[in-house]
């Protein structure tokens, strides 16, 4: 099917796809972030033709549907269809995003609850730190977005560190991958990737889930011969001691220690401290409030977590005064 868009004589092909990801296979800047329905950016308006949703989503509302409005990377053509909606430059790809068959490699436990999938690609493919892809698990008709962690340097082992979610069926899948079970991978997207021509420091800011983004971004910049003057801080806020994770990682990157600082926060753990835990205590943007304060402007600051957290700190950074153009995050629905 053709989708056209109203006015910009650009058209592209959709065929068993979402207009967004036909749109972005196609190189074109449609806008979006979290590609499962939930934040909205993806909107447009239908002008003609028919569409359906492979799924309902979350933010999808009535009055959407009064005026004709879709979310596109739900959103499947059922016929033509003229479109209308701006294009963006800036969401355009630079590593046009692919539909990929993979096995299942392995599952090495980080947490008690996070666990790092490797997944062998047929074909191999690049994308960039910081970026996710949508994966189809056995059993599963909708995938789940998860961020890659590495990406090996042929490009065909993808790795993720994703935290199982009691009671998710994605979660359940995962548990359940037999090995060299086929999985599909469809991706990179997202726009929250290593920025190393920004001429600052570097701040990572994970929460529970979103560690795997932050260290892709910041082993990318420890690499990057671009960003060896630059000072990289990586917090990580989880709930007690079992939830720490990360340093490990970052402890065998060049710089660690002298230029590179892990700053790890809990926020719930026991306040008469039965671990000894004697580091920071309370939310993450907490933490980043108290020790950056008015320095966060002199920051390209990216983050990564649940909704609840990307809503305090945008909030945090907003009031600090931090140009947008420095944030870079995704919200992990
Ligand atoms: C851009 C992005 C990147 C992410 N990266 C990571 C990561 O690196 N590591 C990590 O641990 N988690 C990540 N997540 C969160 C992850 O995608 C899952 O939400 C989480 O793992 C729980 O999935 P679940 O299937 O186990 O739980 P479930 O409760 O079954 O599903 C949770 C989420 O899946 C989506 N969903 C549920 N049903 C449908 C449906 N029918 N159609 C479409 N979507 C549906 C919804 O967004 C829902 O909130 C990311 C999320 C986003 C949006
Ligand atoms: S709702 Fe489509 S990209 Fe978020």
């Amino acid at each position: 099917m053709n989708i056209i868009l109203e006015g910009d004589h650009t058209s592209f092909p959709c065929e068993g796809d979402t207009i967004l990801r036909a749109a972005l296979r196609a190189g074109l800047g449609f806008p979006y972030a979290c590609n499962t329905g939930s934040c909205g950016n993806c909107r447009f308006t239908l002008v003609e033709g028919s569409i359906t949703h492979a799924s309902p989503p979350p933010a999808w509302s009535e009055r959407d549907l009064k005026k004709n409005r879709w979310m596109g990377c739900q959103a499947v053509p059922q016929s033509d269809c003229t479109i209308k909606l701006r294009l963006d430059r800036s969401y355009e790809p630079m590593h046009k995003p692919r539909r990929m068959a993979s096995k299942f490699v392995h599952a090495t436990q980080i947490t008690h609850d996070i666990f790092e999938f490797s997944f062998a690609l047929d074909a191999p493919m690049q994308a960039l730190p910081g970026q996710y892809a949508l994966i189809y698990l056995p059993g599963m008709d909708m995938p789940r977005a998860y961020s890659m962690c590495e990406i090996s340097q042929g490009g065909d082992i993808w790795s993720f560190q994703i935290k199982l979610v009691p009671g998710g069926a994605g979660s359940a899948a995962l548990g359940a991958l037999e090995p060299a079970a086929n999985v599909g991978i469809d991706g990179p997207y997202g726009t929250a990737f290593l920025r190393p021509e920004a001429p600052r420091d570097i701040l990572c800011i994970a929460g529970g889930s979103g560690l795997s983004p932050m260290i892709s971004i910041t082993r990318a910049a420890a690499h990057s011969p671009e960003l060896t003057g630059r000072t990289i801080h990586f917090v990580y806020g989880g709930r007690m001691i079992r939830d720490l994770c990360g340093q490990p990682m970052l402890e065998t990157l060049p710089g660690y220690g002298h230029r590179l600082h892990y700053w790890p926060v809990l926020s719930n753990h026991p306040i008469d401290d039965p671990d000894g835990w004697t580091g920071a205590r309370g939310y993450v943007h907490e933490a980043i409030s108290e020790k950056f304060g008015d320095e966060l402007g002199n920051f390209e600051i990216y983050f990564a977590g649940p909704p609840p957290m990307a809503g305090a700190i945008k909030k945090l950074l907003f009031e600090r005064g931090v140009p947008q153009e420095q944030v870079h995050y995704d919200e992990f629905y």
